[in-house]
């Protein structure tokens, strides 16, 4: 049975006016009834910060995991929550008393999820990066465009206070004339990485061709699955399905210098690097640098896996330079370092607040007021497109300029790399 908060909803959106969705569609009071995708690491994460907020029902989980999935539906029932477990996610968006549905697949499903969700008329919080390939992208923003969808992308550190701060200070010039950033993360890890083990059987309790979805049929391997308790899934380092390192990590550090740089995007991308270090099947760099000349700043990201020396600096982070000074941020604290002899004064701000549950509290928020949300879609298509070029610069090995008007890469041959072809019956359309 509909609720009144969709009832409310579907009359506003069968009168198809985009200014109709400005107003208020729902009242303070109304529930919100969600569904969640995907509820292995970060889909656990995200359904317990949904659940600390308030007027929220969680009426469905979905995975192709049965063991993830008995999981989630322990922790939501430890909430205090009753939903229905399945596996199909068409289910989901077929059911017409979910209102918002997020999305914490591997990466190589955000996009079709995202776009047929839009369709149902269900409002998205969708996991980072937006797409695997970058054409993925416009079709994201267009459906959630036409459709008048809230769509909320999980770079969460734009609802974070020092991360605010951070950019504004940028923007508003107190740092003078930046004109060179630098973001990175390292680590050390072992040699032997993830080791390259054989083709398998499929295990109990998964649907493998439902987790490959659109990406190229394959037999089962434990390591493109990747699902192992105490570790993030191996899928982030296999390219049907990722991006490696740049989209997992760099994004969110890239999301930020974006936003500083007032979502800006790169004119010219060049990336080097390879698999210098990890002795195993993965496919994505573990040693790479990628340089972004955004108008009159400079930026790059760079990543290393076998030694963590931090210079002046931490794990993972980013630099902004300019004439009167740096600001260092990352996800503990903002700080800002003068440079000698300029009458900008030291400043430093730590996190205050855990900036996840902050993110699904204004994803929440805009789903009521009809409201873009802090990650609205087209921030994290543009940052997932400067982290998805990086990557391809590199495996072209050639320099990329990007044309914001055209949505595509002025070198021809490199174009056919920013499609992505989708298995049968699987088709990207907004
Ligand atoms: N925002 C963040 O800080 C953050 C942190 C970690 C991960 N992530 C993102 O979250 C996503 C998931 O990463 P993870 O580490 O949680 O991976 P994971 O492997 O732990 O979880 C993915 C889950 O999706 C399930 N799945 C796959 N195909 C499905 C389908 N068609 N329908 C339903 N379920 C399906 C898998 O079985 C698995 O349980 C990635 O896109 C990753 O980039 C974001």
């Amino acid at each position: 049975m509909p609720s009144d908060l969709l009832a409310r909803r579907d009359f506003l959106c069968s009168s198809a006016a985009a200014t109709a969705l400005a107003r208020p569609a729902y009242s303070a009071n109304d529930r919100i009834s969600l569904a969640f995708i995907g509820t292995g690491v970060m889909g656990s994460e995200n359904l317990g910060a949904a659940m600390a907020q308030s007027g929220v029902e969680v009426k469905a989980l979905c995975d192709v995991y049965q063991p993830n999935l008995e999981r989630a539906v322990a922790r939501a029932n430890r909430g205090g929550q009753q939903p229905k477990a399945v596996s199909d996610f068409r289910e989901i968006l077929a059911d017409k008393s979910i209102d918002a549905i997020c999305i914490s697949t591997p990466d190589h499903w955000h996009p079709y999820i995202t776009v047929e969700a839009c369709k149902a008329g269900k409002d998205v919080y969708v996991e980072k990066p937006a797409c695997v390939a970058v054409d993925e992208g416009a079709v994201m923003v267009q459906a959630a465009r036409k459709y008048n969808r809230v769509v909320q992308a999980g770079t969460w550190q734009r609802s974070g206070a020092h991360f605010q701060k951070a950019c504004e200070m940028v923007r508003n010039g107190e740092l003078g004339k930046v004109t060179f950033v630098r973001a990175w993360i390292y680590s050390n890890q072992p040699a032997k990485g993830i080791g390259a083990p054989q083709d398998g059987s499929v295990p109990a309790g998964l649907d493998w061709n439902l987790w490959l979805g659109p990406a190229p049929v394959r037999q089962f391997n434990p390591n493109r699955f990747g699902v192992y308790p105490n570790a993030y899934s191996y899928f982030r380092f296999f390219w049907d399905y990722a991006g490696g390192q740049l989209t997992d990590s760099g994004i969110h550090m890239l999301d930020i210098v974006q936003m500083a740089l007032g979502d800006a995007m790169p004119r010219g991308v060049a990336s080097q690097g390879g698999k210098y270090w990890f002795q195993d099947d993965t496919e994505t760099p573990d040693t790479m640098i990628a340089t972004f000349e955004y108008p009159n700043v400079l930026g790059s990201w760079e990543h290393r896996s076998n030694n963590t020396e931090l210079g002046t600096s931490r794990l993972m982070g980013i630099n902004f330079h300019g004439d009167r000074g740096t600001l260092y941020v990352d996800r503990t604290l903002m700080r800002v370092t003068p440079e000698k002899g300029s009458d900008l004064q030291p400043f430093e701000m730590k996190r205050v607040a855990d900036p996840h549950p902050l993110h699904w509290a204004n994803f929440l928020d805009c789903v009521r007021t009809r409201k873009r949300p802090n990650s609205d879609i087209e921030t994290c298509v543009r940052s997932s497109i400067t982290s998805i070029l990086g990557n391809l610069s590199l495996r072209a090995r050639m320099r990329l300029d990007w044309d914001e008007q055209r949505k595509t890469v002025e070198q021809d041959a490199a174009r056919p790399l920013l499609h992505r072809e989708y298995r049968a019956p699987w088709k990207l359309e907004a």
